[in-house]
């Protein structure tokens, strides 16, 4: 594993213990010791502080924001085929294999998908494996490597509705890193005719509320990610739309935050957007 998938690697068991946290349907399958771990190590060194001051989420209500806007805007797009990049141990790909009947493939590193693998042989419940062994594949890729345009169109190819997702995975890399990223996911669903991408974006305009969770968000995923951090912010709306552009997506919205009312009112550097091809 290289430093990077070292650093941004222990993220995913902290929001897997997030998801279940939250009730999230399939949510404890994934849940791991590591992701308690690192719960309780952010919340007593001073996410306690946040609880107290309601203009500054929570790392759990940004998170809840984030995960429940990508599912409403999966739910809009009614996907027939759905790629998630950097899947880590979430529990979305298990719910739209067996609650949707939606084809999903989970791509990760591949000490991940062992993990993901492993979680699954261990506790999925007799009754979803016919579903899950169906519907739901797993799959080791470096996202950042060259082969991604092709290798994601074949794995597209034979869907009308597909949707690339990408939660969390973005804002780790460098710009450079996120422009062939992005670059690579509109050529792959320009190959197959056409199709969506949906991932979070977080950037720096939004005023003093939004300045404030942004100065939170920073110190717990650095305390997470031992100290590397994700990098830096978008600087506004402008920014993320010349950045789909320039990756050659022909449209690029944020989703509405009132779509999801439970979670509409936490202040949050982060949108979630869906670009088109
Ligand atoms: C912050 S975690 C998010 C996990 C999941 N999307 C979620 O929201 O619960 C980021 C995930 O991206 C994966 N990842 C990081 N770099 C990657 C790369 N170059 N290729 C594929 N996956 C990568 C990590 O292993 C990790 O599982």
């Amino acid at each position: 594993m290289s430093e990077r998938d070292a650093a941004i690697a222990p993220t995913a068991h902290y929001t897997a213990h997030v998801w279940k946290r939250l009730g999230l349907p399939y949510a404890t399958m994934f849940a791991t010791a590591e992701g308690a771990r690192l719960f309780w190590t952010l919340r007593l060194a001073g996410e306690w502080l946040t609880l107290l001051t309601p203009k500054v989420p929570t790392m759990v209500e940004y998170l809840a924001q984030r995960h429940l806007l990508i599912e409403a805007a999966l739910d809009d797009l009614s996907p027939d085929r759905i790629v998630e990049l950097g899947a880590g141990l979430s529990r979305r790909g298990v719910t739209w294999a067996v609650d949707k009947k939606v084809r999903y493939l989970e791509v990760d590193l591949p000490h991940m998908v062992r993990a993901k693998q492993a979680a699954i042989d261990t506790h999925l419940p007799p009754r979803l494996r016919a579903d899950v062994r169906a519907r739901l594949e797993l799959a080791s890729c470096d996202v950042l490597s060259e082969e991604l345009p092709h290798w994601l169109a074949a794995r597209l190819a034979d869907s009308r509705r597909p949707v690339v997702v990408a939660e969390g995975l973005v804002g780790y890399f460098a710009p450079q890193e996120r422009d062939r990223l992005a670059a690579g996911i509109a050529a792959a669903l320009r190959a197959v005719g056409g199709g969506a991408f949906v991932c979070d974006l977080r950037s720096t305009e939004g005023g003093k509320a939004i300045a404030r969770a942004r100065r939170g968000l920073e110190l717990g995923i650095k305390l997470i990610t031992r100290g590397r951090g994700s990098r830096a912010d978008f600087l506004s709306e402008d920014d993320v739309r010349a950045f789909f552009r320039r990756a050659g997506f022909s449209s690029a919205e944020p989703v509405d935050r009132r779509r999801v009312g439970r979670v509409a009112r936490t202040p949050s550097p982060a949108r979630i957007w869906v670009a088109r091809v």
